[in-house]
């Protein structure tokens, strides 16, 4: 999972992007867009083009920008980071509708594959879903879930997190309106690579379900094998809610 190291009070010094930076983001942005055509949900895309002037294909966007019209949709802000942070960090952050990200941009010779990840990644992948109000309180009840089982010491439950995080919000797949598997996860959506090859794969899905996620491990350094479909975000935060209840820690999250 991408986790980031939290500096208070950072902010995107967008002045010092060099033409190099916008035209590999413009780059990245056109050929991506057009590969997901068809391909992914048409719920990210309509949020994707939604947002067109801010998280713009043009240049390097401005996070106060995508911020703004984040908050105006669905109360959800952007906090800059510089690289990973600690779990129960990126949990309070959800758990307070922050979503986090970087805003160093990929050489010109990483438009494939990075070890970390960069602002493409971090806003093309991760924002356009939090748009949408039923996957924006996904995220927001997975931070105060998170939060509360850190503080619990339940570290295996935290691990369990972690998975369903990577198999949903960074590789997940969900179904479509006729029934048809589309493509969701922040981790395919900024990646050209990763989008072909999850497609090809899409007849391959395994139904999402929370125990068997959790029971799932994970690379990052590999491209995926296993791709799961959820297929409804709604039930998906209520199956959530009902595993968390299993807890019984005593207070309330
Ligand atoms: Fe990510």
């Amino acid at each position: 999972m991408y986790f980031h190291h939290m500096v208070q009070g950072l902010s995107q010094q967008w002045e010092a992007y060099v033409p190099d930076h916008h035209d590999t983001w413009r780059r990245l942005y056109e050929r991506q867009r057009a590969n997901l055509e068809g391909k992914a949900s048409p719920l990210y895309l309509a949020s994707l083009d939604r947002m067109s002037e801010t998280l713009t294909c043009k240049f390097v966007p401005r996070i106060p920008a995508m911020e703004a019209q984040l908050l105006e949709t669905t109360g959800w802000s952007l906090t800059v980071v510089p690289g990973l942070i600690p779990v129960d960090d990126f949990f309070q952050l959800l758990a307070s509708k922050r979503f986090c990200t970087s805003t160093w941009v990929r050489r010109p010779d990483q438009l494939d594959y990075i070890e970390e990840p960069d602002m493409f990644h971090d806003t093309f992948g991760h924002i356009p879903p939090l748009m949408d109000p039923d996957f924006a309180a996904f995220m927001h009840r997975f931070g105060e879930v998170g939060a509360a089982l850190v503080a619990a010491g339940e570290d295996e439950a935290v691990l369990g997190l972690q998975r369903l995080y990577w198999y949903f919000v960074e590789f997940g797949f969900v179904r479509g309106e006729e029934g048809t598997p589309q493509l969701m996860g922040a981790g395919i959506m900024s990646s050209f690579g990763e989008t072909n090859h999850a497609w090809g794969l899409r007849d391959t899905l395994i139904p999402f379900s929370i125990e068997e996620v959790m029971n799932t491990p994970f690379r990052t350094d590999v491209i995926q094998t296993k791709y799961f479909i959820v297929e409804d975000v709604v039930q998906l935060r209520h199956d959530l809610d009902r595993w968390f209840a299993g807890f019984e820690l005593g207070g309330h999250a």
